[in-house]
């Protein structure tokens, strides 16, 4: 399995009928394991749609779309899942629960590992923490982090279950340069020390060297697959 991410002739609307809306049109495009492929294009172009869709999130479009060797287009609800157990998602907003510590938020994920115990869980989730530089702040909440530092905390729950593929979605967008640059760089060593293929969509053009490939979205195609 060299190809991860593998879609081909994909077609997406929003709505039907008269005011149906194209959103992706004939999108092409296959990632390789350990690729880190950047997805560009202005706003308002599918590229959260797309991501959503390689992630199982959504559904009702035509076309194929192959992730991990599986047939997503049509798939079951258990396809889908074991897609989304070995996939890590990271958002522009973090999404991290308030009310937990770095440490719980990272370890929270693995709860669906339930071959794990509690110990091994919170020791791996220690170990990720160290590895994007929190070691000194895993018991802190969110609200105690710095941006840069939320967003770290957000990889490190990304990567921390050992995903094959790791989507984002504008994770420096709320980032000041420095720290956005200092996040994928954490990001990218730790993808391509373990192999992890990353989808990452982004409209920062200061980040763009992390990639092994761009590819530009426009209004629903691919320019430049
Ligand atoms: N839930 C939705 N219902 C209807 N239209 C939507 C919905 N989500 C996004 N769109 C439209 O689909 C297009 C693509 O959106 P999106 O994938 O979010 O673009 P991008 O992430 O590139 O900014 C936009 O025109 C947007 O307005
Ligand atoms: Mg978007």
């Amino acid at each position: 399995m060299s190809k991860i991410i593998d879609v081909h002739h994909l077609n997406f609307s929003f709505g039907s009928g008269e005011i149906e809306r194209p959103v992706l049109k004939d999108v092409t495009l296959s990632i390789e394991k350990g690729e880190i492929v950047l997805m560009t294009g202005p706003s308002g172009s599918g590229k959260t749609t797309f991501l959503t869709i390689v992630g199982g999130l959504r559904q009702a479009y035509h076309g194929s779309v192959q992730v991990l060797d599986q047939q997503l287009a049509g798939s079951t609800e258990q396809v889908k899942i074991s897609i989304r157990q070995q996939t890590g998602y990271i958002f522009q907003q973090h999404n991290l629960l308030k009310a937990l510590t770095a440490l719980q938020n990272v370890s929270m994920t693995l709860e669906m590992h339930d071959t794990m115990t509690e110990r091994q869980r919170l020791d791996q989730a220690a170990a990720m923490l160290d590895a994007v530089g929190l070691s000194d702040r895993m018991h802190y909440k969110p609200e105690q982090l710095s941006g840069g530092q939320r967003q770290r905390v957000s990889i490190a729950r990304a990567l921390v279950g050992k995903p094959k593929i790791v989507l984002a979605d504008e994770p420096t967008a709320s980032l000041d340069k420095q720290s956005g640059q200092e996040a994928v760089a954490i990001l990218k060593k730790l993808a391509k020390e373990s192999g992890t293929a990353i989808l990452l969509v982004t409209h920062d053009y200061r980040i763009l060297d992390i990639a092994d490939r761009v590819v530009e979205l426009e209004d629903g195609i691919i320019r430049n697959g």
